[in-house]
């Protein structure tokens, strides 16, 4: 059945509103945030750079998550989904500036899992407190996934489809992060590589197997910066939807890194079998 005309201009001024209160929503909540990363500006300068860097990932994945949330029906006609995945995009790694001014490491396994701490900050510091209780448990609990390998199995709707754009929002913005310290020639960042031992030559054949495998290369089976490359190369088959794999595309950090790794038969193979997931995923 067609609509009249002013039931169309009804609609599209409810929805133009609810962008806008989104926004200052938004808004009010990257203040409380940035609020709290600058409480952890006296830490010393090492651990002042790397929470600057952290505060600065958490807005682009923000925007990530905008892009996904734009580009798929399930968040184009699921207001609370698009509200919850903004919200958690901007606070995910909210744990993160506690773990580095406490333990002086991103590693989790040697310190704590950022994304339960994240979670409980959340609740603690009475992070979003004008939004609905729905709303606050929807985004603690895509926090609280956000890090780990799997997400549960059988979770509800929406917030498998939060966790799951929430993850994708994240990586791909890793393997920006990564692109720019992972040029050959460039001594990497030890932080942000993860310690990880810097020989041109080494890679692990635990990563390249699970990266043709088309699987998570897994942070415990990293030895060196090249399986680090590895492990962003098999994220290109864990990201759930078409637009974190068009974004990953258009903004071309994919092919720097697949650029960078060594030479050799080996990492060929890994080079077409991601540039065929690439063109089977992103083809419209
Ligand atoms: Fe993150």
């Amino acid at each position: 059945m067609h609509k009249k005309p002013n039931e169309h201009a009804a609609r599209a001024s409810t929805s133009s509103l609810e962008k806008e209160a989104l926004a200052v929503a938004l808004r009010r909540e990257c203040a409380a945030f940035n609020a709290y990363a600058l409480a952890f500006r006296g830490s010393g300068s090492m651990i002042g750079k790397h929470l600057e860097l952290k505060y600065a990932h958490s807005l682009r994945v923000l925007q990530n998550a905008e892009a996904i949330a734009m580009g798929e029906d399930a968040f184009r006609h699921n207001p609370l989904a698009k509200r919850a995945l903004l919200m958690a995009a901007l606070y995910h790694d909210l744990g993160r500036f506690e773990q580095l001014a406490r333990y002086q490491t991103f590693r989790d396994a040697d310190s704590i899992n950022h994304g339960l701490l994240g979670a409980k900050l959340l609740r603690d510091k009475r992070f979003l407190s004008e939004e609905t209780p729905q709303l606050r448990r929807l985004v603690r609990a895509a926090v609280l996934w956000h890090n780990r390998l799997n997400l549960p199995q059988g979770a509800p709707e929406p917030l498998a489809t939060v966790s799951k754009a929430l993850r994708d929002a994240d990586k791909i913005d890793i393997i920006g992060v990564l692109n720019e310290e992972l040029h050959p020639g460039h001594e990497p960042d030890k932080t942000i590589v993860l310690e990880l031992r810097n020989d041109p030559k080494q890679y692990s054949p635990k990563a390249l197997e699970a990266v043709m495998a088309g699987r998570a290369v897994l942070y415990a089976d990293m030895e060196s910066v090249n399986d680090f490359r590895l492990l962003l190369c098999s994220w290109v088959f864990m990201l759930e939807f078409g637009s974190s794999l068009r974004l990953l595309v258009r903004n071309g950090y994919m092919e720097n890194i697949l650029a960078s790794l060594p030479p050799g038969q080996d990492m060929n193979k890994v080079r077409a079998r991601v540039h065929n997931r690439l063109r089977d995923r992103t083809r419209h």
